[in-house]
């Protein structure tokens, strides 16, 4: 259906990154060429910016299988043999969250990526034998939120790093162009860029922003979401002009309140709002640095005054709003 095709599967559809499409794109030209797999690539940048959507499209252009799993799903090494052994050459293997491999697993995977082999051990006890398994060629596709979260072997093990960055206004309001009409929805321009303002340069926050401003205009029978409807859809979803939620304002709101701005660790600010430090950190943290908003020192957090600004915030350490 058409709902499927959302994110895009080829990457001349998709919008943004171009950095890192342009690389991808040569070293995919050059696997092909060679008739070689893909070289291992790791994916890493903030939720929701197209690390799963850009290996779909890796295993699409190289027209081959995409396997999918994570980290936490991989429970047990033969979890992971089980998978690599039933590949087909020149597969691609996705494990998103792959910081979050269990040692024991990491280690199957060292000789996989570097050989195309693994040890596996038959039998038990004093029986028990170490064989050699070649594996197909293949190409894994690991993506996580922040590269320095993966172990040194591991991350050493990816010829291919590529950092995905916060989309610019304008790709976010192609990309809820795009999705408007695979969903059916007139949408004008001035209220896509409305919803790709408070998006926080993220995709998945555009598209699902669109999705409830949709609602919005359907239950309205609105024919098209003009810039009026889009703010009133907008309003009620309690995201602000900059995409801040409640979230973001009861942590900065709290910073200065209680720690005067900061320099505040990453604890404090967790257990302000109640989630956990890593939340903070991946979810968080990176969207109100690359708005000015936070600010990291040697001695921790501090509130910027760009904050103080957008909320109408006084610096003495007292808000008001
Ligand atoms: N949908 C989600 N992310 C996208 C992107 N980067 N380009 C096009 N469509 C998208």
């Amino acid at each position: 259906t058409k709902e499927e095709s959302i994110r895009p599967l080829s990457l001349e559809r998709y919008i943004g990154q171009e950095k890192v499409k342009r690389n991808l794109q040569v070293f995919m030209e050059a696997a092909k060429m060679r008739e070689e797999s893909l070289d291992h690539v790791l994916l890493y940048g903030p939720p929701g910016l197209g690390k799963t959507t850009l290996a779909m499209i890796i295993a699409h252009e190289m027209n081959v299988h995409l396997r999918t799993t994570s980290g936490p799903a991989i429970e047990r090494p033969g979890d992971l043999a089980t998978i690599l052994t039933t590949l087909e050459p020149g597969d691609v293997l996705f494990i998103d969250e792959v910081h979050r491999l269990q040692r024991s697993v990491e280690e199957v995977l060292y000789p996989a990526m570097e050989d195309f082999s693994i040890d596996i051990v038959i039998g038990q006890g004093s029986g028990a034998k170490s064989v050699r398994l070649d594996l197909p060629p293949f190409t894994l596709v690991g993506a996580t939120t922040r590269a320095g979260l993966l172990s040194a072997p591991l991350r050493d093990r990816f010829g291919v790093m590529s950092r995905l960055d916060f989309y610019k206004l304008e790709e976010l309001a192609n990309i809820i162009m795009r999705t408007s009409e695979l969903l059916d929805v007139g949408l004008e321009q001035d209220a896509a860029y409305e919803v790709a303002r408070r998006a926080r340069g993220t995709p998945r926050i555009a598209n699902r922003l669109l999705r409830r401003v949709r609602d919005f205009a359907q239950v309205n029978r609105a024919k098209t979401v003009t810039i009026q409807e889009a703010e009133i859809a907008l309003g009620h979803l309690e995201v602000d002009r900059l995409g801040l939620d409640q979230i973001d304002h009861r942590l900065l709101k709290t910073l200065v309140d209680k720690f005067a701005g900061g320099p505040v660790g990453i604890d404090t600010m967790a257990a302000v709002v109640g989630e956990e430090a890593e939340t903070i950190e991946d979810v968080y943290e990176p969207y109100l640095l690359q708005i000015g908003f936070l600010q990291r020192t040697p001695r921790g957090r501090v509130v910027a005054p760009a904050a103080y600004d957008h909320f109408g915030w006084t610096e003495t350490g007292k808000s008001n709003g």
